[in-house]
C-alpha cells in the first residue's frame, strides 16, 4: 500500500507567492524519503498541506484515504508532524501531560495511559524532566520532548521538519539511531547528508516547489545535484 499520494499538488499563500507548483509523490510504506531542496523550495509548505494545516489544489492520500472534508480527521490522526519550531507543539505545562495527551486509545485508564508515557520519556532520556514545562528545556531537549509526543500518537507518516536543528553531535546520532529503529514510513525535510546517509532509504530532490526527482539512497549520493543540496 502506497502511504503517500500526491497529484499536482498546487498552493499559493495569500500574498500570492506560489510556494507549490504542482508537487508529484508517492511514497511505499516503509520507505524513510529525505527531502533535500533549498530554502524555500516548499519543503515546510507540502508538509503542512499533508497534514492538512493548509489546503492546496490536487489531490493527496495518506495510508490509502483521500483527503476530503470527511477524511480529513482520520488523515490528521495518522500522520506524525515534528515542526521545525517544536516550541509551537506542546500544549501542557508539564512534560509528563503534554505525553500523555498524545497517548491514544492503546491505553485504557489514567494509570496505563502515564506508565506509557513515562515509557516514552526514558526512551528519549527525558524521564526527569517529567514535571517540568517542556517550553524550559533545552533546544535538542525539547526536540526529543517534541519528538516523543509525536511517536507517542503512533502515527502511520511521520513528516519530520528538520530533526536535527539545534542537535549536538550525540544528540544528532542518537536521533538518526532511533529513527533507524522504526518502521514508520516518513518524509524527511533535511539539508544534512549525515540524515541521508545513516536514516533514508530514498532521497527526493524539491526544487521551487516541485518534486524534480526520487531516488535510491546509495543513487542519489551519487548525484551532483542532491551533493549540492547537502552538507
Ligand atoms: N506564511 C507565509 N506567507 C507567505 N509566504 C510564505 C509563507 N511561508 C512560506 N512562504 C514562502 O513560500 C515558499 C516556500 O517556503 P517553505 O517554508 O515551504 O520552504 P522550505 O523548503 O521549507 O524552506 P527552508 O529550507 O528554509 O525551511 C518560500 O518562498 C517562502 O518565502
Ligand atoms: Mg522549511
Amino acid at each position: 500500500m502506497k502511504s503517500l499520494v500526491v497529484r499536482n499538488l498546487t498552493y499559493g499563500y495569500p500574498d500570492g507567492r506560489r510556494a507549490l507548483d504542482g508537487v508529484n509523490l508517492e511514497i511505499e510504506e516503509g520507505m524513510r524519503v529525505c527531502l533535500a531542496g533549498k530554502n524555500g523550495s516548499g519543503k515546510t509548505t507540502l508538509f503542512l498541506n499533508i497534514d492538512g494545516l493548509l489546503d492546496g489544489d490536487g489531490f493527496i492520500s495518506v495510508k490509502g484515504m483521500e483527503r476530503s472534508a470527511e477524511s480529513m480527521a482520520r488523515i490528521r490522526k495518522s500522520v506524525g508532524f515534528l515542526f521545525s519550531h517544536v516550541e509551537h507543539q506542546f500544549i501542557m505545562t508539564d512534560l509528563l501531560n503534554d505525553i500523555i495527551l498524545s497517548v491514544g486509545d492503546e491505553a485504557s485508564g489514567a494509570a496505563a495511559k502515564k506508565d506509557i508515557a513515562m515509557q516514552w520519556l526514558e526512551r528519549f532520556d527525558l524521564a526527569r524532566y517529567a514535571d517540568r514545562n517542556p517550553l524550559d528545556l533545552s533546544t535538542g531537549e525539547m526536540k526529543r520532548a517534541a519528538l516523543a509526543g509525536v511517536l507517542a500518537r503512533r502515527p502511520g507518516l511521520l513528516l519530520l521538519d528538520e530533526p536535527l536543528g539545534g542537535l549536538d553531535r550525540e544528540n544528532g546520532e542518537k536521533l538518526a539511531a532511533m529513527l533507524r529503529t522504526l518502521s514508520t514510513t516518513m518524509l524527511i525535510a533535511t539539508h544534512r547528508r549525515f540524515m541521508v546517509e545513516e536514516v533514508a532509504t530514498h532521497v527526493a530532490v524539491m526544487e521551487e516547489g516541485r518534486i524534480t526527482g526520487l531516488y535510491e539512497r546509495s543513487k542519489a549520493l551519487k548525484r551532483r545535484d542532491v551533493r549540492m543540496l547537502l552538507f
